[in-house]
């Protein structure tokens, strides 16, 4: 039998041919995806990115419960429009320790990726309580009750060991000092807050709400908007991009 009268069986039988299509797929597949899972990394590495402290997951935690992925992306891409309006385009290892990751897919609100440090406190506390008293057109809901409601510090050490099972790297001293951590972010006073810098570099603490006592929801989420974007140093990584 030639080549040709082989092939024909293809042609001839619809069958044959689907499961000849799926095999030459799949082989093609797993030269893309196997070595995928090889690969001791996929991202690379950025001096600066870390695990959040805990006070910022919890507030990561509200971001997501309030459904902020709704109406804001976190994820600037490089393109010359979105790095002017937002900065540096967003790197891939500035989520990798997002589970899930916040990079949405709608933006009836500017994107988030770099807010941190973009505005004051107050500044969030007003807005988050009613975004018209800044912006008069805005539709964005009003949050007033978060400033009411205390974070939940009892669970927050579970939250780290979770998310230490889906591979972020949590030390067993920051999941055993997780509650203290939490209080401690919101008390720059607080013998507790230098253990919080040893710890988590760069967090930045502060009495976030204004009002003194047990960290509310509203300490949280702002502790975690004004942390995003904020770890990777781009004068560095960009230095270090243009040597290679
Ligand atoms: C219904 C859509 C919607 C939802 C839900 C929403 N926002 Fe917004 N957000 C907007 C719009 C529109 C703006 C722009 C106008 C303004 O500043 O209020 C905005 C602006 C912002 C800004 C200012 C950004 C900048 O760079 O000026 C922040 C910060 C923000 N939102 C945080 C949040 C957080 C946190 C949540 C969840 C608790 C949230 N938003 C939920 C629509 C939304």
């Amino acid at each position: 039998m030639s080549f040709w009268d082989r092939h024909k069986i293809f042609e001839k039988n619809s069958i044959i041919l689907i499961i000849g299509i799926v095999v030459v797929i799949s082989i093609g597949g797993l030269v893309e995806i196997g070595p995928l899972f090889y690969l001791k990394s996929t991202i690379e590495k950025v001096d600066g990115v870390r695990p959040y402290t805990p006070l910022e997951l919890a507030g990561r935690n509200v971001y997501i419960r309030e459904g902020c992925y709704l109406c804001h992306s976190q994820m600037i891409r490089p393109l010359r429009d979105e790095v002017e309006r937002y900065g540096h385009f967003s790197l891939a290892a500035e989520s990798m320790y997002d589970h899930p990751f916040q990079w949405g897919s709608k933006r009836t609100g500017p994107d988030l990726a770099r807010v941190g440090g973009k505005y004051s406190d107050d500044w969030h506390v007003t807005h988050l309580k009613n975004p018209r008293a800044i912006v008069p057109q805005s539709v964005m809901p009003n949050y007033a009750f978060l400033a009411k409601n205390e974070v939940n510090s009892s669970n927050i050490a579970e939250h780290l060991r979770t998310n230490r099972l889906v591979g972020v790297p949590y030390t067993d001293e920051q999941i055993a000092s997780a509650t203290e951590d939490m209080k401690a972010q919101v008390d720059p006073d607080s013998p507790g807050a230098a253990e919080l810098m040893k710890r988590y570099p760069k967090a930045v603490v502060r009495n976030f709400d204004g009002k003194d006592g047990n960290p509310t929801e509203m300490d949280a989420l702002i502790a975690y908007l004004q942390m995003l974007g904020t770890l990777v140093d781009f004068k560095l990584y960009d230095a270090k991009a243009n040597l290679r």
